[in-house]
């Protein structure tokens, strides 16, 4: 990174981001982030797992996710995972980051594979990652399983809406190549919010398993489907690779091996695969950030005032809950706001802070 003022940008969002998950608003705010949409076995979890160059997210059929995981990948010499729920405790062995991400969906969600719309906020630092921050969001599903309400699937789809609606919100919409795109659940979900396809980045899986004869081609030129963001195309581990437990690294070697290889891709190689995509949203968050910070700050600043009143208020009656809430989190928003202030002057400029 040439310029260090930029580098802070996702840092400082992450840092609102925990705080508010901690005071449980994280999802009413227009905090400026990526969610990732998809239908079930769409790919979501292969593709997050592929930057990270781990496994680490639960597998499996039915609805997997049932809590947002908020993933903030954060580039450093070591390798570990942090959650904030489990705050100071650092996980190197990620299997053990598995265990923990079911044990702790099913605390709050309880046993009857229900979902909750509270996050889980997962750090993972890695010399592999650029700093990048992803929501991962229960797949589409249509049939509920064992005690699962019958709603399932709208209660899934308004969740999933309530953070795509967001202008704030980057839509990373996962599709499978080998599925007809028309009725794609997640380009299907995208346009809805965003009609235009101004802040929608398609993703498409399974270039691998299109039937032969067959390319994506001209979607991944942005021909069919138009997307003013446009399409990565990636190939991820198969469902025996994931059984024998076949290395990422390894996967990654064949990723670029398939593009490069591919008479109808070859010739757009370099925008083609997990490393480009990882590269392209580090980039478009960053620049995202960036243009959305004026605003965050000011309806932050809202906030602020709004709670001052509320906590005036509460003064008259007792010091109760509410009111210690709302001064915790007057102070956090003081400072994210002085935080956001220095970034939007670090922004234009170089030597500024990069913690
Ligand atoms: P999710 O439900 O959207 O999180 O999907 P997963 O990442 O769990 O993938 C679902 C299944 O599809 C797994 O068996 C994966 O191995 C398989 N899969 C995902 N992406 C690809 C791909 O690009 N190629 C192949 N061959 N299999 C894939
Ligand atoms: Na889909
Ligand atoms: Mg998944």
């Amino acid at each position: 990174w040439e310029n260090s003022g930029m580098a802070a940008l996702i840092p400082v969002i992450n840092r609102v981001q925990d705080a508010f998950t901690q005071l449980g608003t994280s999802v009413d705010f227009e905090l400026p982030q990526i969610a990732v949409v998809g239908g079930q076995s769409a790919g979501k979890s292969s593709v997050l797992e592929n930057f990270v160059g781990k496994d680490f997210l639960p597998r499996g059929s039915g609805i997997v996710t049932r809590r947002p995981l908020i993933l903030q990948l954060i580039q450093d010499r070591n390798e570990y995972a942090e959650f904030l729920h489990k705050k100071g405790y650092r996980y190197t062995d990620f299997d053990a980051v598995r265990k923990e991400i079911e044990d702790e969906t099913d605390r709050v969600t309880g046993e009857n594979k229900g979902i909750s719309p509270h996050p889980i906020n997962l750090r993972v630092f890695s010399p592999n990652v650029l700093n990048l921050t992803l929501i991962d969001l229960p797949g589409l599903t249509k049939v509920p399983v064992g005690d699962q309400p019958a709603d399932i699937e709208q209660q899934i789809r308004d969740m999933i809406m309530k953070f795509i609606t967001r202008d704030t919100c980057l839509i990373l919409a996962v599709t499978p190549a080998n599925s007809d795109l028309a009725t794609s659940d997640a380009l299907k979900l995208a346009k809805e919010v965003d009609p235009q396809g101004l802040r929608t980045i398609g993703v498409l899986t399974k270039l691998d398993l299109m039937d032969e004869g067959t390319d994506a081609r001209e979607i991944l030129e942005n021909r069919l489907f138009t997307l003013r963001r446009g399409y990565v195309g990636v190939v991820n581990r198969g469902q025996k690779d994931i059984n024998s437990r076949k290395d990422i690294k390894a996967q990654l070697d064949a990723e670029r091996k398939f593009f490069l290889s591919h008479p109808s891709y070859r010739h757009m190689a370099d925008k083609m695969g997990t490393q480009h995509l990882q590269y392209t949203l580090n980039m478009q968050l960053t620049n995202h950030i960036r243009d959305k910070l004026p605003a965050l700050r000011d309806s932050l600043q809202k906030k602020m005032f709004a709670m001052e009143k509320d906590v005036a208020e509460f003064r008259n009656y007792q010091l109760n809950d509410p009111s210690r809430k709302a001064k915790a989190l007057m102070q956090m928003v003081q400072q994210f706001t002085a935080d956001i202030e220095r970034s939007i002057e670090g922004s234009g400029n170089k030597n500024v802070n990069t913690n």
